[in-house]
């Protein structure tokens, strides 16, 4: 080889990793929010299940049915996705759940911000799951969206194009979604032609569908099950990137503006958003084939942007403050009481995550006692109330 060519493909080759640096260094730097680190988007949301384990939730806890029964299953009594939903659904409980730990002779135990740095995703991911669908309901789908014109399923519908009996042997509904999403130019296209309209998917339909073909479609019942590795969120994160989907949704560079309020979980809802998708009548729009781990990983990035949510209003959670009581004991500043500091110069809560934890570790022992002395009832709050309150707690700090 020349040198000239060479120093020329030396040239390249470090063109091409700079862009790549600067690419990761623009989508992957850690977001903020007026100045604020907003919570990262973690890599295994799955790594908490040893946590949750560890620190003995188990006892009382079970999750998918295996595990104590003093409380609620957690795949059950999980409702919230963001951090705030969940961050709140704990400290509303914290009477309940504590006296439970007295009457079972079990100590509270401490949790560190690095661990709810784990713990918090892993509580979040139990919402991405999907309840099973109703067979009943997706026979109806397969009607009014018109499926049975081109698809046949076990009796029903013509075969113009693949029957869709082959889903029946997946247990994920994940890999029905993506053979679904690849097709999605093809199908626009004939749907142009049969004069018929684009779909529209609602909250369950999915899970209908798929529970539909796994009751009535022809093959073997109880067949192969392919399982997948858990969702990789940051890895998703990488794919929205590379595969091009920020070119459509940035909303000034932000993809957490343009999901925001909208990728609500479980993973099938997100996911019905994207198969109600126009880009595909778009004509020079090309197709977008993914693998079902890309599908899964996209997706659970996008549900992972409303977990690591928009830091609360500082102003209305110093008024919560009040409102709640919280002044009676902390805090001269809102002019309450000073049973304990308020969170001020010495404060080492730097994070939400540190908030959490410094709010877990002293909940039932001081603050709970503190309080029933005091006669205040234990404060609720809902999930914005919680990021309010967060946010006035760490705008109290001094760097
Ligand atoms: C000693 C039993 C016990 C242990 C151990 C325990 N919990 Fe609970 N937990 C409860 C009870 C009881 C409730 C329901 C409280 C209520 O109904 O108000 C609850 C409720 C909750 C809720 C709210 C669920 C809902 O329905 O809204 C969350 C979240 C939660 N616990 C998380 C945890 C975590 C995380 C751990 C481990 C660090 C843990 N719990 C350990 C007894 C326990
Ligand atoms: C107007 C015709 C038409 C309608 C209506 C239609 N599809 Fe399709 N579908 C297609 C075409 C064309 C393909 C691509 C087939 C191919 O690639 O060979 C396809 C592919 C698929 C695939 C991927 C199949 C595979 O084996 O990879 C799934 C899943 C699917 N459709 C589900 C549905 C569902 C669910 C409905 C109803 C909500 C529906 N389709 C309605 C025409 C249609
Ligand atoms: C050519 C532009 C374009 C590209 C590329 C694109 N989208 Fe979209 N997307 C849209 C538009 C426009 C909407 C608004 C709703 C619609 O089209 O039905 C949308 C809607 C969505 C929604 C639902 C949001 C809502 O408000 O309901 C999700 C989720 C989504 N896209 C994910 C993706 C993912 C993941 C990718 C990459 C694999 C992607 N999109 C690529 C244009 C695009
Ligand atoms: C009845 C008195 C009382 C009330 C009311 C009260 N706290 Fe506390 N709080 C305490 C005590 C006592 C501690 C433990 C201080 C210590 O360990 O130094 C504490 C600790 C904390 C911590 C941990 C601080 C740290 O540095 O780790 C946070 C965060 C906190 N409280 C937030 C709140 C919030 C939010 C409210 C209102 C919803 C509230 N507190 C209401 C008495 C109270």
């Amino acid at each position: 080889m020349s040198t000239k060519l060479w120093n020329r493909m030396v040239v390249f080759i470090l063109t091409v990793i700079f862009a790549l640096l600067c690419i990761s260094r623009v989508g992957l730097a850690q977001e903020t929010w007026g100045g604020e680190p907003l919570l990262p988007i973690p890599e295994n949301p799955a790594e908490g299940f040893q946590l949750f384990y560890e620190k003995g939730c188990m006892e009382c806890h079970s999750i998918g049915g295996y595990g104590g029964t003093a409380a609620q299953d957690m795949t059950k009594a999980v409702t919230e996705q963001s951090f705030y939903g969940i961050s709140q659904m704990i400290w509303n409980h914290v009477p309940k759940m504590s006296e439970k730990y007295e009457e079972e002779h079990i100590k509270w135990p401490p949790i560190t911000s690095e661990e709810m740095a784990i713990l918090m995703p892993f509580l979040s991911y139990l919402n991405f799951f999907d309840k099973p669908g109703d067979p009943e309901e997706g026979e109806r789908v397969l009607f009014r969206e018109k499926c049975v014109n081109c698809h046949r399923v076990g009796k029903v519908g013509i075969v113009k194009v693949k029957p869709l009996d082959e889903f029946k042997r997946y247990k994920s509904p994940v890999f029905f979604v993506t053979r679904f999403w690849n097709s999605g130019k093809a199908v626009n296209k004939t749907l142009q032609t049969e004069g018929i309209d684009l779909f529209e998917f609602e909250e369950n339909d999915l899970m209908d569908l798929i529970a539909y073909i796994k009751r009535s479609g022809f093959g073997e019942a109880g067949g192969e099950s392919i399982y997948l590795p858990p969702p990789n969120p940051k890895s998703g994160q990488r794919l929205f990137l590379k595969k091009g989907c920020i070119n459509c949704h940035p909303r000034e560079g932000k993809p957490r503006e343009a999901f925001e309020g909208v990728a609500v979980g479980p993973f099938s809802h997100i996911v019905r958003r994207m198969l109600n998708h126009t880009m595909w009548t778009d004509p020079d729009h090309p197709d977008m084939p993914l693998t079902p781990e890309e599908m899964s990983d996209l997706v659970s990035y996008i549900y992972f942007l409303s977990y690591a949510a928009r830091p609360g209003n500082p102003e209305k959670g110093r008024h919560l403050f009040v409102e709640k009581k919280c002044a009676d004991c902390h805090g001269a500043d809102v002019g309450g009481g000073t049973l304990v500091p308020e969170f001020g110069p010495a404060s080492n809560l730097k994070t939400p995550l540190d908030v959490l934890s410094g709010m877990w570790n002293t909940a039932p022992e001081k603050m709970k006692k503190e309080m029933l002395e005091a006669g205040v009832p234990w404060p609720q709050f809902e999930e914005r109330e919680m990021a309010d309150l967060f946010a006035y707690i760490l705008s109290a700090r001094i760097e």
